[in-house]
């Protein structure tokens, strides 16, 4: 190899940095228009300068670059195959037209060597109209642009792998805000109550936006297990998981989000608890155990103050009251009566096992895997659980729920990385491959296991799942690095 030290070349730095400082002062004046046009229509004669000092300048960079096109990839903003580096100041420039773009779902923009004062003014017009990205505002935005024809301005969508890259990031936006949020909630004082529960409002339907879209993302987050903020961490994915399943079990948008709500505060009763026997380990004694059982109704008392401000619903306190309610002596507070639970409360109870279960906790020796938490579930006294839900849950965590370690024929080992859509090819969901068939760890590919070989057989199957602990894996690391 040769490892001389070889003279920097010095055109094409120049050229590069030309090259950014065009790309930049093309975008600042992109959003100066645009400002502009938040107050005055198109033909007022200040909109009317900038938008021909925007037209001189690219005719300016045709002369000396010979183009003047824009590239989304990833976060950054390519200008001419330059990536844009901004300042603290430019700043809110990149962040405009990031923003702007993503929500019309444009990947690339060109300008053509013969561009149009009216084809700028047309594409400003609609780039600056206040949206929120919306498919329906997406579509309208290209035909709109399409109908007022705009020749030397050409567009390209975001590519469908960039779209779900977006998504993911998005979905792990969320889940760190709300974690966040909730540890903000937790210790409010009464003055900013009412601001912060807007903030839940807003993350409860990210959340339910995102779970719409493609759970499958989100759903894999919740393996994200947090131990030093455990009761934030469980409460969060308590919240997910409860609208994966509330979504199958067909509720409505309003439902949605008042289930999100109820449930991201269900064990609100437990953050006046004492730490030390919150994360006891070993078994609580009778003492600690009557404290623990008093967090249902700490919790709806504390939620009953939060509906006087008309924050929460009724239905909130219901779930943080019933949750742990069981037929029997088994469940607490034991004055519930089981034939009374809300059907939010039956969600929660389920999800909120299954998150524990699969939560390491200082008392219990060992964390269960998914599918072994799933098995306890459904091998539980028909009575503990409302079974129709359960069995809906069954479905949505699957055969191969999201999250599994696997073995694969090839002897490599691999994380389940997105269910399959289908029923019947339920054994066959994509998978990320995680080491080689030595067991050697490797950042591998996420692979289809319904693909064939040419003699049509398939290429990958799934022998068992095995446990992460085992392996020394984290299996959530894997959904954090995909995605940063
Ligand atoms: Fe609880
Ligand atoms: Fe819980």
């Amino acid at each position: 190899m040769d490892r001389s030290i070889k003279p920097k070349d010095p055109g094409k730095s120049e050229l590069e940095s030309q090259a950014i400082r065009y790309g930049i002062q093309i975008l600042n004046k992109a959003h100066s228009i645009s400002k502009s046009l938040k107050i005055y229509d198109s033909n007022n004669s200040l909109v009317q300068g900038l938008i021909q000092s925007m037209q001189d300048t690219l005719q300016q960079v045709f002369q000396t670059e010979g183009a003047a096109s824009f590239l989304l990839h990833q976060d950054q903003i390519f200008f001419n195959q330059s990536k844009l580096k901004f300042s603290y100041s430019s700043y809110p420039i990149y962040k405009y037209f990031m923003e702007e773009c993503l929500k019309r779902e444009i990947g690339s923009l060109q300008f053509k060597s013969d561009i149009q004062k009216k084809d700028l003014e047309s594409f400003l017009n609609a780039f600056s109209k206040k949206m929120e990205g919306t498919p329906e505002e997406v579509k309208q935005f290209h035909d709109t642009l399409r109908r007022s024809g705009t020749p030397s301005i050409s567009l390209t969508k975001l590519s469908i792998e960039e779209k779900k890259k977006r998504k993911q990031l998005g979905a792990k936006k969320i889940y760190f805000l709300s974690m966040s949020h909730l540890k903000d909630v937790f210790k409010m004082d009464e003055a900013d109550k009412k601001s912060r529960m807007i903030t839940t409002k807003r993350l409860i339907m990210a959340i339910y936006d995102n779970i719409l879209d493609d759970s499958t993302f989100l759903l894999g987050l919740t393996t994200l297990k947090n131990y030093d903020d455990y009761t934030l961490n469980h409460c969060v994915n308590v919240s997910i998981l409860a609208l994966g399943l509330g979504k199958r079990l067909g509720l409505d948008k309003k439902e949605l989000v008042e289930l999100g709500i109820s449930s991201f505060f269900h064990d609100i009763g437990k953050v006046s608890l004492p730490i030390e026997i919150l994360n006891k380990p070993g078994k609580l004694d009778e003492e600690e155990r009557k404290i623990i059982e008093t967090h249902p109704l700490r919790g709806a008392e504390q939620l009953v103050s939060m509906l006087q401000e008309g924050i929460v619903t009724p239905k909130a306190i219901n779930v943080a009251m019933e949750h742990h309610a069981v037929s029997g002596s088994r469940g607490y507070p034991r004055y519930v009566k089981k034939k009374n639970i809300d059907i939010f409360s039956k969600i929660v109870k389920i999800v909120d096992v299954f998150d524990a279960l699969t939560t390491k906790r200082p008392y219990r020796k060992k964390d269960f895997t998914r599918e072994e938490a799933l098995n306890i579930l459904l091998d539980s006294d028909p009575e503990d659980y409302d079974p129709l839900i359960l069995k809906m849950f069954a479905g949505m965590i699957g055969i191969c729920p999201v999250g599994t370690l696997v073995l694969l024929n090839t002897d490599e080992l691999a994380i389940v990385f997105e269910a399959s859509p289908t029923s019947a090819e339920m054994l066959r969901p994509r998978v990320k491959l995680i080491t080689d068939s030595d067991k050697r760890k490797i950042d591998g590919d996420i692979v289809d296991l319904t693909e064939k070989t040419p003699e049509g057989r398939a290429k990958r199957s799934i022998v068992k799942s095995l446990d992460p602990a085992d392996y020394d894996i984290r299996i959530a690391d894997y959904f954090m690095e995909h995605i940063s």
